[in-house]
């Protein structure tokens, strides 16, 4: 079974004379464990693309399908409880963390597990374990605010894959980041991503980032313009 199966996936924003197509008859999939990279100019569509499949963006046309369940076919599928299936199925990273100001790394980390009904102990004893293989076990209890970007970026992707979702969307998760730290974000990305055999797209426009990535797509004005295949 695939992580994610998208066929002829189609964005349009806007109607009529000022219609937009973001994302124009996308079709792919991507195997449990698998790693892609999305590069391509500003404005291609690369957010679309992870928005329409990450169900916060309604598809205008095309099937996509998660972890074997249908989530649009002709936009979403009547009755889906949406909220639920990003919930259990899918992690975010952004560009900016998106930490929640108030809250403890710790807190951040807990409140996705929470979410999806672990007890505060258990939640407590998951993220702690958890921040600790990031080498964020000195920063527990540090707000967002006292953390340097790399270390607040870790912390959102120990949150992002708390729940060990199957699918991981990440959009320019190191675009913040100097070298040595966006290297170090997708190193980590991609030995969680594998140990967790999770299917993982990330948008990124720099192409030292990409090693070791299963596949690439190239994204041109709204096109999946080339998807190149590695052996490594
Ligand atoms: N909410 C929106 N409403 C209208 N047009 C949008 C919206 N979001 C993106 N677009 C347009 O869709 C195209 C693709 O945008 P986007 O997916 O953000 O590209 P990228 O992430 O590659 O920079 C652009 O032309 C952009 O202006
Ligand atoms: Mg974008």
């Amino acid at each position: 079974m695939y992580a994610i199966e998208v066929e002829k996936l189609t964005k349009i924003y806007g109607k009529g004379e000022t219609a937009v197509t973001a994302i124009a008859d996308a079709t792919f999939q991507v195997k449990p464990g698998e790693l892609v990279a999305i590069l391509g100019p500003s404005g291609s569509g690369k957010t679309t693309l992870l928005t329409s499949i990450g169900l916060i963006n309604e598809p205008t046309h095309g099937k996509v399908v998660i972890d074997g369940a249908n989530i649009a076919d002709e936009g979403w599928i009547p009755g889906l409880d949406l909220k639920r299936i990003r919930r259990e199925k899918l992690g975010f990273i952004f560009q900016a963390h998106n930490l929640i100001p108030f809250l403890t790394a710790l807190e951040n980390v807990m409140i996705a597990l929470e979410i999806n009904h672990l007890t505060k102990t258990e939640a407590k004893h998951r993220a702690t374990e958890l921040l600790i293989s990031l080498n964020l076990g000195h920063r527990l209890n540090n707000y967002p605010t006292a953390l340097s970007g790399g270390e607040a970026q870790r912390v959102a992707i120990a949150r992002a894959l708390a729940n060990k979702p199957k699918v991981i969307l990440a959009d320019e998760p190191t675009a913040a980041l100097d070298t040595e730290n966006g290297k170090n974000v997708m190193a980590l990305l991609k030995k969680l991503a594998v140990e967790n055999h999770s299917a993982i797209l990330v948008v990124t426009h720099d192409h030292r980032m990409v090693e070791g990535f299963d596949k690439i797509f190239e994204v041109r004005d709204g096109v999946i313009a080339q998807e190149t295949k590695r052996d490594s």
